[in-house]
């Protein structure tokens, strides 16, 4: 299997939210390529479990207890991570859900954004330069959402984070042009996927539609190895088709001037649909 050049023995990988779901199966991934895994996460118990779990398939694990949101903790991750090696990988993939609706109260939505942007704000302020300075290869995946682009109505918080995620994510891969390939910018966009957020939704089993981690984290490690910046990940009940036709309506909000999300709109239910179902 051709692996991006970043994912390489003498390199380490950092993976924030790496206790569990979608950051543990990739962290499991660029162990067995060989890399030195670093654990970053809240949960310090699930933290013991999921290096252990590694150890025990022969991958170096560390795990570091962080709150992503705290930029002195990412400091510290970083110290860490020096301690293990030249960092190839950083996934900034920490993320919560539940930030509800636009009146939710200023601490939810604060507590939003500042996981799941200025954490990731705050692991790229700590480890690009040093990233940027390095004569190696290295890769830099932001786990989005596809609720950062198509905005579902309902938890709202959550897609102004993810949208904003993006932007940063785009910006990004644009200033890393510079470094002509060496170092690249990846946004992970997961599908449906059964995980610890699953869970907390009171679901024990994994539902038909969802993908599980493992199938996300070979899906991002095929697109990183392609070079994809947009790693859209289907799951088993929404095709790329179909969320290649979501995204081009969204678009299409602004181009023909319809009202914004138009797809959730009741007068636009019936163009949506029919859109939906049109063939190409
Ligand atoms: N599961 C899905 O369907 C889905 C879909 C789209 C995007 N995502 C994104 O995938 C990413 C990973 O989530 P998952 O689905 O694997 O869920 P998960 O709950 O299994 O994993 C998330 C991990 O992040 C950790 N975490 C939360 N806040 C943190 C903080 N402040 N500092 C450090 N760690 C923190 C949690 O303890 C947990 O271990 C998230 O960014 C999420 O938004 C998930």
């Amino acid at each position: 299997m051709t692996l991006h050049p970043a994912i390489r023995k003498d390199a380490v990988a950092v993976v924030t939210g790496g206790a569990s779901g979608i950051g543990l199966a990739a962290a499991r991934r660029f162990g067995s390529a060989g890399m030195t895994v670093l654990l970053a996460d809240l949960d310090e118990a699930r933290l013991d479990e999921a290096v252990a779990d590694l150890g025990a398939d022969g991958i170096t694990a560390t795990g570091f207890a962080t709150d992503v949101s705290r930029r002195a903790n990412i400091v510290a991750l970083k110290e860490e991570a020096d301690r293990l090696g030249p960092v190839g990988v950083l996934m900034n993939n920490a993320g919560r859900e539940g930030g509800g609706g636009l009146l939710s109260g200023p601490e939810v939505w604060r507590d939003t954004l500042e996981v799941n942007l200025f954490g990731v704000i705050h692991g790229l302020q700590a480890f690009l330069p040093d990233i940027l300075s390095a004569d190696r290869p290295a890769a830099i995946v932001n786990t989005g959402s596809k609720q950062g682009i198509t905005l579902p109505p309902g938890d709202t918080a959550y897609n102004v984070s993810k949208a904003a995620l993006k932007a940063l994510t785009e910006s990004l891969a644009h200033d890393l042009l510079d470094t002509k390939g060496r170092v690249t910018a990846h946004l992970l966009i997961p599908g449906f996927t059964f995980t610890g957020f699953t869970r907390a939704r009171g679901v024990t089993e994994k539902p038909a539609g969802a993908w599980t981690g493992d199938q996300v984290a070979d899906f991002l490690l095929d697109g990183m190895a392609a070079g994809d910046f947009y790693i859209l990940c289907p799951d088993n009940e929404v095709t790329r088709e179909t969320d290649l036709k979501r995204m081009r309506w969204g678009m299409g909000d602004i181009i023909e001037n319809r009202p914004a999300l138009s797809r959730w709109h009741p007068d636009y239910a019936p163009a949506f649909r029919a859109y939906t179902e049109r063939d190409g």
